[in-house]
């Protein structure tokens, strides 16, 4: 399970938990989260009172669990500013339509809304709600305007809800949601400062992830590993980093990440046809999807049998469109661009010919067959090419941390090549 560097031991976090039926799941985070060390201390809205009492809170966390902005106790002042400028991390599971309305808001009307107001933490949301609730563009809109400012949302996911109905709208499971939150605790950066510091705001970035699937027939198509995880942390990084991102997505079992917009398509020309649409007004591409290279030259219209086959199948592969190089050919002078190499041997002579090849401005060379780096893998260690054939190795670390290096990269590239809007 992913944890911030350095544990949770002593981690001061505000556990905000508000009145959905997922309540009671946020016993077992806070169980866990005091397991690992961290000191919990919960806020609840009065609605999440009335699903989980608070004393289930205090006898698993140790603390009393807050409720009231008002009537502090005795020698207790300005109850929300010090519960706020304590935290380390503000995390608030599960998440309701209507606290999300009231963040998007700036709403400030009882203790969780007033330690959101008040805290220096960065924050992390975990929605739970009914699917229609979920869809609705008012909470659609809330979560793309809290994402803008820096909160992070983990989940929700698909699956049958309270009302037997499958949808969107579970709370993501609790590994997903400390994973978010040792992440955004390892960032470090609340809203404030995050407001200062996105130094993507206001950039169109275009991001491709995840493999193609180029059809056989009905029923079979040629694919390859690759799970997104590298192209959806880039999308979620630069979202994070203030970008207006859209994301061209293949088959792949990852939510759509808040605040960014997910095209998703099946095979290498569908991928193409997207990524040209969109092209022309980004300031950034980062291909990191795996195209695949060939695709049946004919697809078969209707189930290949078998019996039709007895002696074997011989299929024949025509190449797919390099979307990359074309892309490259069609760049204007402000855009930058990042493609990946997913090598089986890492060759740097040979990585930098396709850096060159592709027109790129940085190439990320990964070694898909290195443990802890490539496809299905959590992490990754890469090695960035620039144009000037320097070449930068840099230690395995997460995908999302992964996602920041190259960003930083592309804010670089981008002082120089100035964008226009
Ligand atoms: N790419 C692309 N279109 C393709 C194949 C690859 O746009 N049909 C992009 C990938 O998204 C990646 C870069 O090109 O950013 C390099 O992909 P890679 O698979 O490493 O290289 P290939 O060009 O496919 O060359 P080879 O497989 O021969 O190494």
């Amino acid at each position: 399970m992913r944890r911030p560097e350095g544990g949770w031991q002593g981690k001061r976090v505000v556990l905000g938990v508000t009145g959905s039926i997922a309540a009671y799941k946020a016993v077992e985070l806070a169980r866990r989260l005091t397991q690992e060390g961290a000191q919990v201390q919960v806020v609840m809205t009065r609605a999440a009172t009335r699903f989980i009492a608070p004393l289930t809170f205090r006898e698993l966390t140790y603390r009393e669990p807050l409720v009231d902005l008002f009537d502090p106790p005795p020698g207790e002042l300005m109850r929300h500013v010090h519960v706020a400028e304590e935290a380390d991390l503000l995390l608030i599971a599960p998440a309701t339509a209507n606290i999300l309305a009231k963040m998007a808001a700036g709403l400030a009307d009882d203790l969780l809304t007033c330690t959101f107001l008040a805290t220096q933490a960065p924050v992390v949301v975990a929605p739970a709600m009914n699917r229609i609730m979920y869809l609705h563009p008012a909470t659609q809109e809330n979560l793309a305007k809290l994402a803008r400012w820096g909160v992070v949302a983990v989940g929700p996911e698909w699956g049958p809800l309270a009302t037997g109905i499958e949808g969107p709208g579970r709370l993501a499971s609790i590994d997903q949601i400390l994973a978010a939150a040792a992440e955004a605790i390892d960032r470090g950066q609340g809203l404030v400062q995050w407001a200062e510091s996105a130094d993507l705001k206001g950039v169109r970035v275009l991001v491709s992830a995840g493999p193609t699937r180029e059809a056989i027939d009905p029923v079979r198509f040629l694919t390859n590993r690759s799970s997104g995880k590298m192209g959806f942390a880039v999308a979620r990084a630069a979202r994070a980093r203030g970008a207006e991102v859209t994301l061209v997505t293949g088959p792949v079992a990852l939510a759509d990440p808040p605040g960014v917009r997910v095209i998703r398509v099946e095979s290498a020309a569908q991928m193409r046809a997207a990524l040209l649409e969109h092209f022309l007004q980004c300031d950034v591409l980062v291909m990191a999807a795996a195209v695949a290279d060939f695709r049946p030259r004919q697809q078969a219209p209707a189930k290949i049998k078998k019996g039709e086959h007895q002696e074997g199948l011989r299929l024949e592969l025509e190449r797919t469109e390099d979307i990359l190089t074309e892309l490259a050919g069609q760049r204007a002078p402000h855009q930058v661009l990042v493609g990946f190499a997913a090598e089986t041997n890492a060759d740097l002579a040979q990585a930098r010919a396709k850096r060159a090849a592709k027109g790129v401005d940085l190439l990320v060379l990964n070694d898909v067959l290195e443990p802890g780096a490539g496809f299905e893998s959590e992490t990754n260690r890469v090695t960035l090419l620039h144009r000037s054939g320097q070449a930068e190795p840099l230690p395995l670390m997460s995908k999302e941390a992964v996602a920041h290096q190259i960003l930083d990269r592309v804010v670089q590239l981008l002082a120089t090549s100035g964008p226009t809007s």
